[in-house]
């Protein structure tokens, strides 16, 4: 491993040749050359934790829906997440909307053009503060996403880069002139020349000066980020119906998937405890089964440390349907399970209520 930052005047050749590497080679994407603060967050944030191949999809027509600060602001928060739908992480929209609402409250009304400020808003974590910041209002800030520690890893062949040592490194390094297209630069390489299991160091602009390269330990860079095992759950869901209709609950705001709208659900030791699971979600909605319960194909969902295994049991039902009365419509809904729905639900509920739509006699769709 190298030590010591670039001397100035290898910091200074860096520089010019991994701008003109991108000024040259970068990919043409809509939010590039973006000035609007608004717009350039929200790429940011899409991009966080989402594949650029799959944003390149979703961000026309989430600008199209929510055109700027105020429309988002103004937004309820059930279209928001509908609009973000299938995108995961749905925290990331419910803290856009909670970021636009206080920027509205500001005295001018507009984002705050610094890092100190910017990172006060909700969601935006030092990686979304730094790239705003320097892309949208031209800051010195440093941005490290995963790519850019990769770079970094390898550039100064540290094995296993900390966040305080990357925090430090990239600030070292960000080209005053040109901080955003510096911090993007930098994305870029490790998005598309360092990438992480073939590097393309034959082409990279920073290969004089790769320090993992020189070693050959590039392949190496970094170490493995050493996660706990996710847990392993099992969660049965009622898939309570009631002629064409399904019951949907809105989920608590705080936890995981907060604000989506899912079938209820109950944690069980196994496959073989859902059906029972089922008919009890359905007695305490306060409905009775008129059926057996039926399984439906089971699906699986990763979360980042959760993997979850859900046992959906279609329940027919009979009893007032909740939704229908005021007291409970806030978090509960009936839904017409053939009709496309307003409501956000995650993609493993889409799948259930794919399957359940599959199964069910035609006399009723
Ligand atoms: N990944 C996230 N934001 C990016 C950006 N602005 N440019 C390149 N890659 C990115």
């Amino acid at each position: 491993m190298n030590p010591t930052p670039l001397p100035p005047k290898a910091l200074a050749d860096v520089r010019l040749a991994l701008l003109a590497h991108y000024d040259r080679a970068r990919r043409d994407l809509p939010w590039r050359g973006e000035s609007d603060p608004y717009r350039i967050l929200v790429s940011e944030v899409m991009l966080q934790q989402t594949r650029v191949e799959t944003v390149l999809g979703r961000y026309g027509p989430w600008l199209e829906r929510f055109p700027d600060l105020e429309s988002l602001a103004a937004a309820d928060e059930d279209d928001v997440l509908k609009a973000w739908e299938g995108l995961g992480y749905y925290r990331r929209a419910r803290n856009l909307r909670r970021a636009a609402r206080l920027v509205r409250e500001r005295p001018d009304g507009s984002m705050p053009s610094n890092y100190a400020d910017l990172r006060e808003l909700p969601g935006l974590g030092e990686y979304t503060a730094g790239a705003v910041a320097s892309i949208a209002f031209g800051q010195a800030v440093p941005a490290v996403d995963g790519n850019v520690r990769r770079v970094l890893s390898r550039l100064f062949d540290e094995p296993d880069p900390k966040t305080a040592w990357l925090r430090s490194r990239a600030a070292a390094m960000v080209d005053p002139d040109r901080p955003g297209d510096w911090n993007q630069a930098l994305m870029e390489l490790g998005a598309t020349v360092c990438v992480p299991r073939s590097p393309r160091c034959e082409e990279c602009p920073l290969s004089a000066w790769c320090a993992a390269r020189a070693n050959g330990t590039q392949h190496e860079r970094p170490g493995p980020i050493r996660r706990r095992a996710p847990r392993r759950v099992t969660i049965a869901l009622g898939v309570l119906y009631m002629g064409r209709r399904v019951l949907l609950a809105k989920r608590p705001s705080g936890g995981l998937l907060g604000g989506m709208w899912a079938f209820p659900e109950r944690e069980v030791g196994g496959p073989e405890e859902a059906l029972e699971a089922a008919r009890s979600l359905a007695e305490e909605a306060g409905l009775s089964a008129i059926s057996a319960p039926a399984a439906l194909p089971t699906c699986e969902h990763k979360f980042t440390h959760l993997h979850v295994r859900y046992v959906p049991c279609a329940v027919e039902v009979a009893g007032t349907a909740v939704g229908e009365d005021a007291s409970v419509s806030q978090m509960a809904a009936w839904v017409d399970a053939w009709q496309p729905t307003r409501l956000a639900l995650p993609v493993a509920q889409q799948r259930v209520l794919e399957s359940f739509r599959e199964r069910t006699p035609a006399e009723i769709a």
